[in-house]
C-alpha cells in the first residue's frame, strides 16, 4: 500500500492556532510551521535496547453510522453529520468527491457552521430553523454528554476516537484488575469518562481550562460523579516529566497531541519536535504490568509509518505489538471512507 499522506483536517482549538514562538512564526503558513525540524531545546531520548515490538500494519480502525452519531454525507467540500438530536454541516476539506444525498436532505440541517466572524463561540454557527443553545444533549454507547457549538467548527467530541475507547474499555474489562489510566491532551474527556466507566482510575490532563470544565460538566451529566478521575489542567510534557521524576506509574497511556499547541503557562508543543521526547516518557511512566500506549496524530504532513516507526523504536525491549493505520468514519449515504487521523498504538505481550 502507498503511504497515505495526513489528512488535512485541523482540529486545534483557536488556543492552538501557531503564535509568534520559538520556532512557528506568523509568517509561516499553519501547516509549514510544523515541518521545522527539531529544535535544539528538546533532548532527544536515549535510544531504547532490545527487539523491536512486533507490528501490524496498516490498520484501518472504522466508526460506522449508529444512533448516537452518523456521518449522514458528504462532498462539494462539506460534511453533513448527525450529532443526536442535530443535523450539522461542516466545511470537510477532503470531501472533493460529489454529495451522494439530495439538496433537500441537506437544507434539513440545523446547525452550520459559517467561520464568518472572528467571534469567540456560538457566533460562527447559523442555525437556519431555531436559534439553538450552546449545547445539547448527546449520548455515545449509553454515557450522556454535551455537544458544543464551538468557535473552531468543533462541537465538543471527535467521534473517530470510539475506535480507540471501545478497544480501551475492553482492555480494562479484560484485565480484571485496578488500571491506571493517563489521558493526555484529553479535550471534553469522553475517553476519561468510557475508561471510568470500564473500571479504570483516570488521570485526565488538558492545557485549556475551559475544555477541563466542559469536561467535569461532562462526568456530572454521564452520572459519573462518583467515579475516581483527577482532572489536571497543565502542559502535558511538563505533567509526563513530573510523573516520570516522582515515579507514578499508569497501564494505559492515551495522547491526543494537536500539531501545535500551548501549555497553561505559554509552553510550546511542537508535535515533530515534541513526540519523541513524549512518547519516551509515556514508555518511562508504565506500570510493570502495563496494557498499552495509544498515539492519534491529525492535521500533520505525516504517514502513520512515521509514528508506527517511533512508536516502535520507542518501545524496543518490551516485547508486544505496535499497531499502525488510520482512523476513519463510514458515511452513512454513499459508504464513503473519511480518513480523521493516523494511530499508532503499542499493546502489552
Ligand atoms: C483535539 S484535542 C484532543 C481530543 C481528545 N483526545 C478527544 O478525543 O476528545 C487537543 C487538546 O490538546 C490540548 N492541548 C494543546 N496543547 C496542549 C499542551 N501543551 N498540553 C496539554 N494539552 C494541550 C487542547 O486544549 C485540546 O483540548
Amino acid at each position: 500500500m502507498k503511504p497515505t499522506r495526513a489528512p488535512q483536517r485541523d482540529r486545534r482549538p483557536e488556543r492552538d492556532r501557531p503564535r509568534p514562538g520559538p520556532v512557528a512564526n506568523q509568517a509561516m503558513p499553519a501547516q509549514r510551521a510544523v515541518e521545522v525540524s527539531a529544535p535544539a531545546t528538546r533532548q532527544r531520548p536515549q535510544r531504547r535496547q532490545g527487539a523491536l515490538p512486533a507490528e501490524k500494519l496498516p490498520i484501518i480502525l472504522e466508526v460506522a453510522p449508529n444512533s448516537d452519531y452518523a456521518l449522514l454525507d458528504s462532498g462539494d467540500g462539506e460534511k453533513l453529520e448527525q450529532y443526536g438530536p442535530y443535523r450539522i454541516v461542516r466545511p470537510e476539506g477532503q470531501a472533493i468527491w460529489r454529495r451522494a444525498l439530495a439538496q433537500a436532505e441537506w437544507d434539513r440541517a440545523d446547525a452550520i457552521f459559517t467561520g464568518d466572524t472572528d467571534e469567540e463561540g456560538i457566533g460562527r454557527w447559523r442555525f437556519p430553523k431555531t436559534p439553538l443553545g450552546e449545547t445539547w444533549p448527546m449520548k455515545h454507547d449509553g454515557i450522556h454528554y454535551l455537544g458544543r457549538f464551538t468557535s473552531f467548527r468543533h462541537v465538543g467530541v471527535f467521534p473517530e476516537q470510539a475506535s480507540h475507547w471501545d478497544h480501551m474499555a475492553s482492555m480494562i474489562e479484560r484485565a480484571a484488575r485496578p488500571v491506571k489510566v493517563l489521558n493526555l491532551f484529553g479535550y471534553t474527556g469522553l475517553a476519561s469518562l468510557v475508561a471510568a466507566r470500564a473500571g479504570a482510575e483516570v488521570t485526565h490532563v488538558d492545557a485549556s481550562k475551559k475544555a477541563i470544565g466542559w469536561a467535569r460538566e461532562n462526568q456530572e451529566i454521564a452520572g459519573l460523579s462518583q467515579k475516581p478521575i483527577r482532572w489536571i489542567c497543565e502542559d502535558a510534557m511538563k505533567f509526563a516529566e513530573r510523573e516520570a521524576r516522582r515515579g507514578s506509574h499508569y497501564d494505559i497511556v492515551l495522547f491526543d497531541p494537536p500539531a501545535y499547541g500551548r501549555g497553561p503557562k505559554g509552553e510550546v508543543w511542537q508535535l515533530f519536535a515534541d513526540l519523541p521526547a513524549l512518547t519516551d516518557l509515556c514508555r518511562q511512566i508504565l506500570t510493570p504490568k502495563p496494557l498499552a500506549v495509544v498515539l492519534t496524530a491529525y492535521s500533520i504532513r505525516s504517514s502513520f509509518f512515521a509514528i508506527h516507526a517511533l512508536m516502535r523504536d520507542s518501545f524496543a525491549g518490551m516485547g508486544g505489538t505496535v499497531e499502525s493505520g488510520e482512523l476513519i468514519i463510514r458515511e452513512k449515504a454513499a459508504s464513503r471512507a473519511l480518513s480523521t487521523s493516523l494511530f499508532s498504538r503499542w499493546i502489552a505481550p
